[in-house]
């Protein structure tokens, strides 16, 4: 029986979608039958091992039994803070306004619950996003409303989220673009949220955080979401953090202090390492770099047109058909994507491939789109 007043009526919760990977199983049920074996480019998951570094940091600490601080250690948040001026050039953050996230996503989930976004608020995200920004408002009950690029925040609007470099098109914004979407949400009180998952990864275009002084934004209000996950390949260990103006995280600190959102100590340790060192992240760059300069032209060669895929670790890519003929079609060759539509209705003509998978693979899609 489903009733609204029936036994476990409180526990039905938001309405969300469904989980957009569960629809790829008969696809990958056709690349798994390819005799030499799938190559799985649906997903943005590191392949390469964690840094010996980072491995080092995690299990130095492993014997301390107190509970971590919400906030981090007073060295992650330094370290957190030069690795962002020394990478980006971002100046004028105090340590006191980092805090460190259960990775990413869990930050793009809860957000605009922990805002007191409300049924009625609109959260405004980008035509094509990472599919959480969505889940999120619709755990807070929000409206979502999604934006054509350069289309400004319409009326309502409590949370912008942008996303430069975007998963899932590699679209990067410039500086100036940052800033009038920034002040457009800014002149509304909104706050706006800039998930910096990919700005490590320029290849073509030179990524920008919201946070550097050419976006010339005030930083009430204003948040930077950084993830550790690609850039260090710390996606199995949880881990991301973040900073902006110095109230706002203040609050979320606070939130999360109550709700028990910490990362582990040995977390924050590998995190600490990893901010410290930019060597690794230069070597998982060059190691990208040269899957994508093998898979681009293959796929170019096989007929496909990839649009923006200027930075990030994704090919936004068509033939011109709709996106599940596509996915269809690189299946039958023992490939899996993912389609354009898991990230918004205007993605139906496009796939995103992803460019994680080991050298050997990457190798094998190549040479089975030319055959
Ligand atoms: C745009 C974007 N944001 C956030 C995340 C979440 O990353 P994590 O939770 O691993 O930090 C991802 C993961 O793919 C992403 O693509």
């Amino acid at each position: 029986m489903s009733s609204a007043t029936g036994p476990g009526a409180a526990a039905s919760g938001p309405r969300l979608p469904d989980f957009p990977w569960d629809s790829l199983a008969p696809h990958k049920a056709t690349a798994n039958a390819h005799p030499d074996g799938i190559v799985d480019l649906s997903v943005g998951t590191p392949v390469d091992p964690v840094p010996a570094k980072l491995q080092d940091a995690l299990s130095a600490v492993a014997e301390v039994p107190g509970y971590p601080a919400t906030h981090g250690t007073p060295a992650l948040r330094e370290a957190a803070v030069e690795s962002l001026r020394r990478r980006y050039g971002i100046t004028g953050l105090e340590p006191d306004a980092v805090l460190p996230t259960i990775g990413s996503k869990e930050l793009v989930a809860w957000l605009p619950t922990l805002l007191g976004v409300r049924p009625g608020d609109v959260v405004a995200i980008p035509d094509l996003a990472y599919p959480t920004y969505e889940v999120g408002a619709k755990i807070a009950g929000a409206e979502v409303v999604r934006l054509a690029p350069g289309e400004l925040p319409p009326a309502g609007t409590r949370l912008l989220w942008l996303n430069s470099p975007s998963n899932p098109t590699g679209r990067v914004l410039t500086a100036d673009e940052l800033g009038r979407m920034v002040r457009a949400a800014q002149d509304m009180g909104a706050v706006v949220a800039s998930d910096e998952c990919y700005l490590a990864l320029g290849w073509d275009a030179e990524p920008v955080s919201v946070l550097h002084p050419s976006v010339g934004a005030a930083r009430d209000g204003l948040l930077a979401v950084h993830s550790l996950s690609k850039s260090s390949n710390l996606a199995g260990y949880r881990a991301g953090f973040v900073t902006g103006g110095p109230a706002l995280v203040a609050r979320l600190l606070e939130l999360r202090k109550h709700a028990g959102m910490i990362v582990p100590r040995p977390v924050q340790e590998a995190v600490t390492a990893a901010l410290g060192d930019d060597e690794h992240v230069a070597a998982q760059r060059e190691l990208y770099a040269a899957r994508r300069a093998v898979l681009r032209p293959a796929l170019e060669s096989a007929g496909f047109t990839i649009e923006h895929s200027q930075a990030g670790l994704y090919l936004w890519s068509t033939r011109g058909e709709d996106a599940w003929a596509t996915v269809e079609w690189l299946a039958q060759r023992g490939i899996l994507a993912a389609p354009g539509t898991f990230y918004g209705p205007d993605g139906s003509r496009h796939v995103r491939i992803a460019m994680t998978a080991t050298d050997e693979r990457i190798a094998t899609a190549a040479k089975r789109l030319g055959s």
